[in-house]
Parts: C-alpha cells; structure tokens; sequence
C-alpha cells in the first residue's frame, strides 16, 4: 500500500500565519535624504530584508535634490540603519540590501529627471526582474505632491497599464490642511493612481496594540456585551508628548497640535473604539465601519467650553528647563498655534448615544504616552456602606498603545483585614511579557502591507474627507480665539482639567 502523504498543516497556502513574500518590486522614496526616510522609512526597509519579508528582486530607489551618487545613498541608508533598525545590524545583511540600493538626483520640476526614472525602472526590470512593480512614497513636502503626482502622470510612471505590473502611490500625512484641500488632493490623487493604489499613511494604525484593539473587542466575548452606552461612562484618548517642536518649527507653527494629531491619530483610535464589528476582516469592511463612526461623530454646542486649546510657556521636564514655544527657533514670538488641543466629542448612534469621548494631545506634557481609557459607569448598586466604598472609582481597560505596550484593567477589590473596605487594583497584560517576539515597528508593518497590497491599515478617501468635517469648525472657532497657557512639564491648561470638571469628570494622569 502506498504511504500516505501528510500534508504538513503549516504550508497550507490559506493560513494567514506564514509570512507571506511581496512581488519583486521596486520601492521609490521621494525626499529619501529627508528626515523620516532616514529616522523611519530606511531603517524599516532594513529591518524588513533582515527578517527575509524582501523577495530577491526588491529594490530600493531613493529621489532627491541633492548631488548623491548610488554609493553616497548606500553610505547613508547603512548609517539610519544602524542608528535606527529594531533588529541587530548585520553586516552580511547589509552587504546584500546594499546592492539593490540606488539613487536618482533630481527635482520635483525638473522634466528629464522623472524621464531618467522612468527609464531606470525599465532598467530594474531587466537586471532586477521587478516586472513593472512599484510603489512610489511621497515623503515630502505636501506642497510638492501636485507637482510629482503630475510629473508621475505625465511620464506614465502612476499607469500600472503601461507598465505590465501594479503601480502605488504612500502619502504622509497630513492630508490637507482642511476639508477642501484634502478634497482638492484626494481628486488629484485619484486622477493619477487608480484608488486602490493610494495608501495614506496614518502610522499609529501600523501599531500592535492599536491592531490589538480589533483582537480585544472581536476576538473575545467578554467585552462587546458591555461595550456601549449602557455600561461605558466615557472614553479618554490621549496622545501626549514630553518632546517640543524639534527642528520641525516651520511645519509645526503652521499646523498645530488638532491638525497634526487630533485629526488623524486620535480620530482613527476613536474610530477603532466606536466602530461596530466588520462583516470580515478586509479594507473595504474594516474602513466602512470606521466611516460610519465618523459620520456619526458631534461637536459640543458650547465649543468655548468643550474645546480646548493651549500653548506651552517655559517649564521644567526631566529636572531640565525648558524653552516656551513662543522662545523656541523660527516660531513668531506673536504665535497663536496650539500645541495642546482637547475636545468632547458624542457619537450620535444607539450604541454611544450619551458617552462622551475626551480626546487630548499635547506637547510638553509630563510623558511620552498613547493611551485609549474606557470608563465604565459605577455599579448601579453597592450593598456596602458608603465608607466601605469610598476609595472605589469607575472600573476602567486601558489600552496603552505606547510606550510599555498593553492593556490595564482596573476594578475594585477587597483590602485584606476584617473590615470591608474596597480599593481599586490594576491587573496587567503587557505584551513584552506575554510573548516572545518584539513587535514589529509601524513603519515596517506598513511598507510591507504596501509592497503586498493590503490596504486593511490605511485611511481611504472618505475618512479623511469625514476627519476634517469634524475639525474644520474647531479650526474655525479657535482662529479667533487665543490659546490658553500651560507651564512645560505640566498635564496641560486649567481650562483643560475645567472642561471635565463641567462634566463631573477628571483626566486620567497616565
Ligand atoms: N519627519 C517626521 O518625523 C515626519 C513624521 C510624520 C510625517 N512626516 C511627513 O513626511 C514628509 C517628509 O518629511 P521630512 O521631515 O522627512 O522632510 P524633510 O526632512 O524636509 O525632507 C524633505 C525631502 O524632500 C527632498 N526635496 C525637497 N524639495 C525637493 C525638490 N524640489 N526636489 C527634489 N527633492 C526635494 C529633500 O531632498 P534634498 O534635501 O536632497 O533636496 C529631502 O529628501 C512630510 O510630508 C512630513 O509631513 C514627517
């Protein structure tokens, strides 16, 4: 009798488990000497070959003004990865990524250059087999995406027709300055990349534990049954910062705190909080839930007290003194952009009709932490005397999206003694301890789904359209208004702390 063959379970090509390899391509990076490319987008790219999630043919091309040979790029892509890799720099590593390293020199005005990169892609193609595949990523300026999204379209370089293989386009944020500018670039983007090309970048959805969101909610039965207005009092999201403005003073000074965070960052994790479970788990599902969110997100009718903006004056952090950001380089010393930005925001569906969601960012503030807060109400009856309960809070999950990754349940327990008394505790899941593998970087995770074609982590269109919706009228509100103060180093404006305290309410002090 023959053998029988086992068919080894872990090569099954459906199981979503295996790493899966993208098509030999060709990855453009324009404004590849520029900062994030050198501090995110190359270091990514390194630690991507190094866990061999690169094919053979894979090829990086960086595009930028200054005079670099193929070797000056090679010579700084190897020195941002050594600095900033999440894996082990190895040479061996190097040496093999390093010969699939090029360099065009060029300017986003400049005709011939975008003909030699049409044509040095054709070249790929014969030495490299990348068969017409590449993903273009637009890491610069937003006012030069016009002029090289219609360089990309005049040279055909955006037609995944004319070039046999498929053709994408990576834009950072921020997309737009408000609702009719991102409209007017979201047409632009569409008339030269065909849509489901277009992979907007929002890096906190690359982050473990904001994916671990849709883990947390619908992989498990214990939270969705409580998981609305019924149960939840409020949820506070907060992005804060210890840093200052860095050397981005320029950028920063003409976007702010609710353009540069508030409308993209925190407005997704709300939107992953709220959102209703996807019929499946794909990009066109996952967004169109998201979406409704969105469309269903109100302002406060009392912005002058529900919407806060604050701007930090000189304080200590660290045991260091710092600057005010009206004394910080290249910032006017008359600035009124924001550098803290707070909001009440309802949600006008069944679900969260009634529970505010507090959503908050800021730089200078105490520390570095993302967190996602749900707090739920206090139990509708407590058979204790009231002192027995008197240091019991709202239970609350926290979702720590950075740093120390993970999830916090805090709930009332008994104190040990003969009294009955009740105090809250926290238990702890963090994922640097429940598993062995590191997570991967945002950055690698997204240019990997980009290069595979897996949109499932990226704002389309329509939910960056919605985002601004709900932003422009803040905008519109704060220009008239000048920003409250906050001492560097502290939680942010009194007006800030007020606004919860209306509500009967106080912030978290991650
Ligand atoms: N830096 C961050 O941490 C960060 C975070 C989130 C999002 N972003 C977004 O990422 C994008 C890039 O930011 P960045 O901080 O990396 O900017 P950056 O440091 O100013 O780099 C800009 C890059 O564009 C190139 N460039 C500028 N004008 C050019 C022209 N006319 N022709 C050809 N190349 C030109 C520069 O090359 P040469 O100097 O060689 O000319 C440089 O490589 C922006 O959209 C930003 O909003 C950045």
């Amino acid at each position: 009798m023959a053998p029988t063959v086992r068919s080894n379970p872990l090569r099954d090509p459906r199981d979503r488990r295996l790493p899966r390899l993208p098509d030999a391509s060709a990855l453009v990076v324009f404004g590849a000497t520029g900062d994030l490319a050198r501090k995110k987008l190359i270091p990514a790219v390194y630690d991507l070959f190094n866990r061999g999630l690169l094919p053979p043919g894979f090829v990086l091309l960086g595009f930028a003004r200054r005079d670099w040979s193929d070797g000056d790029f090679a010579d700084f892509a190897r020195e941002s990865a050594e600095k900033g890799a999440r894996t082990p720099f190895r040479e061996e590593v190097w040496d093999r990524l390093a010969g699939s390293v090029r360099f065009l020199q060029g300017s986003f005005d400049d005709d011939a250059a975008f003909d030699r990169l049409a044509s040095t892609l054709e070249d790929l193609e014969r030495s490299h087999g990348i068969g017409g595949n590449a993903a273009f990523y637009l890491s610069i300026q937003p006012s030069a995406f016009p002029v090289v999204l219609k360089q990309m379209q005049r040279t055909g370089l955006s037609s995944a027709a004319n070039s046999g293989g498929w053709r994408r386009v990576v834009i950072e944020k921020p997309f737009g300055h408000d609702l009719a500018s991102a409209r007017d670039l979201n047409a632009l983007v569409d008339d030269v990349f065909t849509p489901s090309g277009v992979y907007r970048i929002d890096h906190y959805l690359g982050k473990e534990t904001v994916q671990n969101l849709f883990a947390l909610r619908f992989a498990n039965n214990l939270y969705e049954p409580i998981w609305n207005s019924q149960f939840v009092d409020s949820v506070q999201i907060t992005m804060a910062e210890d840093v200052g403005i860095g050397t981005r003073a320029g950028f920063y000074d003409e976007t702010g705190a609710a353009r540069d965070v508030l409308q993209n960052h925190l407005l997704q994790l709300l939107a992953l909080t709220a959102m209703e479970e996807p019929v499946s788990f794909g990009p066109e599902t996952i967004r169109t839930e998201k979406l409704k969110v969105l469309r269903a997100v109100s302002l406060p009718a009392d912005l002058a007290r529900f919407a806060v903006r604050g701007q930090y004056e000189q304080g200590w952090l660290a045991g260091e003194r710092v600057p005010g950001y009206l004394d910080e380089k290249d910032i006017p010393p008359d600035s009124r952009t924001e550098t803290f930005a707070a909001v009440r925001l309802g949600i006008e569906t069944r679900r969260w009709a009634g529970v505010p969601f507090y959503l908050r960012t800021g730089k200078r503030l105490p520390r570095r932490v993302t967190e996602i807060a749900i707090v739920f109400k206090k139990a509708p009856h407590l058979p204790f005397d009231q002192t027995d309960t008197a240091e019991l809070g709202n239970n609350q999950l926290v979702i720590r999206v950075q740093p120390d990754e993970g999830v916090t349940l805090k709930f009332g327990s008994k104190v040990p003694g003969s009294a009955m008394e009740v105090r809250d505790v926290a238990m702890d899941f963090l994922f640097g301890e429940a598993f062995t593998e590191a997570s991967p970087e945002a950055y690698e995770r997204l240019i990997l789904d980009v290069l595979l074609g897996d949109a499932t982590l990226f704002p389309n269109n329509a939910e960056v359209e919605e985002s601004w919706r709900i932003i422009d009228p803040l905008e519109e509100y704060w220009a008239s208004t000048t920003p409250h103060r906050y001492r560097a180093g502290s939680w942010g404006p009194a007006a800030a702390d007020e606004m919860l305290a209306a509500d009967g309410r106080r912030w978290r002090r991650p």
